[in-house]
């Protein structure tokens, strides 16, 4: 007899540290990982390498339906320029539908997986059973961004990085289809006074905790 699989959704906003406590979440717990986030920037990738023409509502749908998810580069996919239009595509109803699918397709997996994103927790798997919403100051968020950018050779002011978060933060909090928000059963971390390590820490304890009383 098969387990059904274990799921596990965690949200938040952008450099909230989400992404590395579900990267290292999923090797702890031998799950394979899913960052949606890559997904919208996979379209907004192939919407700006086909010449940003035509309908964008249409096509962008029509490029969701053709995103591989077992496939996403995510270190050309994380690059700052490609933040911004994957943000504006989210707000299409009909990329969200696409993707939604295949990112449950991709949940459904065997052993099960760590899914981060915005829509996780309420919209993408509402059933699973460890749901987190990790959270940081903006101040923080936008501070920790610009050090990860300039790691990578990127130069670039805290100002303009702190802008831009709070602008794709109105965005996803603010539109109709999915906004980000926790879901009611979450379990809220908020990571602005923790390093990586605490973080990591506080959210094992609580997916041990949810895992147990499953
Ligand atoms: O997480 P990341 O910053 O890479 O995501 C890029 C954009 O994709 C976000 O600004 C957000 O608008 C969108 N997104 C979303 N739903 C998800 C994941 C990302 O709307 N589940």
């Amino acid at each position: 007899m098969s387990e059904a699989p274990l799921l596990i959704a965690i949200d938040g906003p952008a450099a909230s540290g989400k992404g590395t406590l579900a990267r290292r979440l999923a090797e702890h717990l031998g799950l394979r990982h899913l960052d949606t986030g890559l997904t919208y920037r996979a379209v907004a990738a192939a919407w700006k390498d086909g010449g940003g023409d035509g309908d964008l509502k249409d096509m962008a749908a029509e490029l969701a339906r053709n995103i591989d998810l077992e496939h996403l580069d995510a270190a050309a996919l994380s690059h700052h320029s490609l933040a911004e239009p994957a943000s504006q595509i989210a707000a299409i109803p009909e990329v969200r539908r696409a993707l939604v699918e295949k990112q449950r397709e991709f949940a459904a997996h065997p052993p099960g997986a760590v899914l981060d994103g915005r829509d996780i927790g309420t919209v993408v798997l509402p059933d699973a059973p460890v749901k987190l919403f990790v959270t940081a100051s903006p101040e923080t968020r936008a501070r920790r961004r610009t050090l990860e950018m300039r790691e990578r050779g990127g130069d670039i002011s805290e100002e303009t990085v702190l802008a831009d978060l709070k602008r794709r933060d109105a965005r996803d909090t603010e539109r109709a289809d999915s906004p980000l928000r926790p879901a009611e059963d979450a379990y809220l971390l908020d990571t602005s006074d923790k390093d990586i390590e605490a973080a990591f820490r506080a959210a094992v304890d609580y997916v041990s905790r949810a895992i147990a009383s499953r």
